[in-house]
């Protein structure tokens, strides 16, 4: 939403542009343009109105009355999120008769609310408890009974619904259909025994179901994976970009004490706006797998300095009979900055020019939001590389007619890594392989130097649309891994070379002044992980 302009009642009001209104918002003049949604108008003027239903991705039902504000000339309180600005409107937020109808709404919302916060897995960042403190904070005036509905309804594979928790605001379905366009919820019945359920015929299974649970205001949808896993308020959010497919939904990865709980999806226009699909939601799974923790020389565990020696000792041995002999395979799924510095080392400084591109093969993709690509940076390594990257069959190819007698491999994702064993690896007489997970292809390597994973490094990913997007790290590596950037910067130290990088900052601003794709890329500021108390990212 563009940024209103701000002035005193008691001030000269600016003089309107043609496509905006002037609105007087608890007594001070904004301008809004045209078409503004009152309930956005009010809170980008500060006026901090509450709402369960609304959502700023989804269509306005005006159900939950709980953004009700006074306007002028109107017999009774309009629900804001339903109501565009219109010139020379006055609006107050926060009048006695609204705070209190406000109240009595919260009320009514809470009257049959099981009220079972402490196995909540939404405590903490639940809109309804928020909306509780903030604006009632009073007794329960029920004593009676309390309308009993079902609780763990599997509603579909990711998903459970509690009904007695839902405040029927109707997102959820409104997500499937407008998001999903897969209508798969609906209400049944009436009054206070009205409850969500899934359509006649059909599963809450589409490819973005769990979109829902972080819509859904209060606890009632919870996601298989996450329930009863950790408190929102032991999570600490970092914002990054989803490394499932070439469409780089931002996120924030949400993770306690050196694990990752989940990802959700972080607001961008332009990319995913408030979504992102399932399977992208899953792939923090593999950062707690199979991880290579310490390097290996000869299948042994050795300290950095000796693994970094004996790879620049294989490597240096078959550049001596000739810069062909050596081949380099990048990666789809590493950042900008560690593809830079491999260009770097193996094309400007080794003069190597046999150089592969690695990655997960193509997948499903829709009209949506997911692309073909399973990879969140193949533009990167193209507009790194250049022209010079040549298909893994070309590189199985190589190897057979020992072509290449040395490979060194950054990053071990997708299918190089899943079919190493098939390639006749044995052919070479060095393959030195930067890995994050263990697999055919490290135990096939000469030697391995870990390597750290998307979530746990700083860097850019090049999207399909040419947007170079920042990931930041949300936990510290595992065990000795470093990010490919030090890796290759340590490497070439012990190759003679001089590429002294000590932060990916530094790697990405030489980067951006040689790649003119990256011309224009931003860094961004410093960022602290947030703690998710009530930080107010999800509901
Ligand atoms: S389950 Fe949640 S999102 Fe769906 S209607 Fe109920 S409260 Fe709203
Ligand atoms: S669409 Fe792609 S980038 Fe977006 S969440 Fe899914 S896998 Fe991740
Ligand atoms: S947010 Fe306006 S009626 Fe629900």
């Amino acid at each position: 939403m563009p940024e209103p302009t701000v002035s005193t009642a008691s001030a000269a009001a600016p003089a309107p542009a043609s496509d905006s209104v002037t609105v007087v918002i608890d007594g001070k003049t904004h301008q809004f343009p045209k078409g503004t949604n009152l309930l956005e108008a009010c809170n980008e003027a500060g006026a901090n109105v509450p709402y369960f239903c609304y959502h700023p991705g989804l269509s306005s039902p005006a159900v939950c009355r709980q953004c009700l504000v006074d306007v002028k000339g109107q017999p009774k309180p309009v629900p804001s999120c339903y109501t565009p600005v219109a010139d020379k409107m006055e609006v107050t937020t926060a009048s006695p008769r609204v705070l209190d109808v406000r109240r009595q709404m919260l009320e009514f919302t809470l009257l049959n609310h099981p009220i079972d916060c402490p196995i909540c897995d939404k405590a903490g960042e639940c809109t309804l408890q928020k909306h509780y403190f903030d604006w009632d904070a009073k007794y329960t005036r029920n004593d009676g009974i309390k309308v009993k509905k079902d609780k763990v309804v599997d509603l579909g594979k990711h998903i459970v619904l509690d009904q007695e928790r839902c405040i029927l605001c109707t997102r959820c379905i409104r997500t499937c259909e407008e998001v999903a366009k897969s209508p798969d919820l609906t209400m049944a019945q009436r009054g206070d025994h009205e409850v969500l359920t899934t359509a006649p015929g059909r599963r809450l299974d589409n490819p973005y179901s769990l979109n829902t649970v972080d819509v859904c205001p209060v606890g009632a949808l919870t996601a298989k994976d996450f329930r009863f896993a950790m408190r929102a308020w032991e999570l600490y959010a970092t914002p990054s970009v989803c490394p499932g497919c070439a469409t780089g939904c931002n996120v924030e990865v949400h993770a306690s004490r050196d694990k990752v709980y989940r990802l959700v999806p972080r607001a961008n226009p332009s990319v995913n706006k408030f979504w992102m699909c399932d399977e992208g939601r899953f792939t923090y799974k593999r950062l707690h797998q199979e991880r290579t923790v310490v390097p290996l020389s000869g299948g042994l565990p050795v300290e950095w300095d000796r693994a970094l020696e004996d790879a620049a000792k294989k490597l240096r041995a078959s550049l001596d009979k000739g810069t062909g002999s050596v081949g380099v395979v990048f990666n789809a799924q590493s950042t900008n900055e560690d593809l830079y510095a491999l260009a770097k080392l193996a094309f400007d400084h080794l003069k190597i020019d046999k150089a592969y591109l690695a990655g997960y093969d193509e997948g499903w993709h829709d009209d949506i939001l997911v692309s073909a690509d399973k990879n969140p940076n193949t533009a990167g390594a193209k507009g790194i590389a250049g022209g010079r990257l040549r298909s893994l069959v070309d590189l199985s190819r190589d190897l057979k007619s020992k072509a290449v007698s040395a490979l060194l491999v950054l990053g071990e994702h997708g299918v190089l890594g899943a079919n190493a064993a098939a390639l006749p690896l044995g052919n070479l007489d060095g393959l030195v392989v930067a890995a994050s997970h263990n697999g055919p292809l490290t135990e096939a390597a000469h030697v391995v130097l870990p390597l750290a994973d998307w979530a746990e490094c700083d860097g850019t990913f090049t999207n399909k649309l040419g947007m170079v997007q920042r990931i930041r790290a949300a936990l510290p590596p595992p065990g000795d891994a470093l990010p490919g950037w030090d890796i290759l910067a340590h490497l070439a130290h012990k190759m003679g070379i001089a590429m002294d990088y000590t932060t990916a900052k530094q790697v990405f601003h030489e980067a951006r002044e040689k790649l003119g794709f990256m011309r224009g890329a931003d860094w961004g500021r410093p960022f602290l992980p947030v703690q998710l108390r009530f930080a107010n990212t999800r509901g």
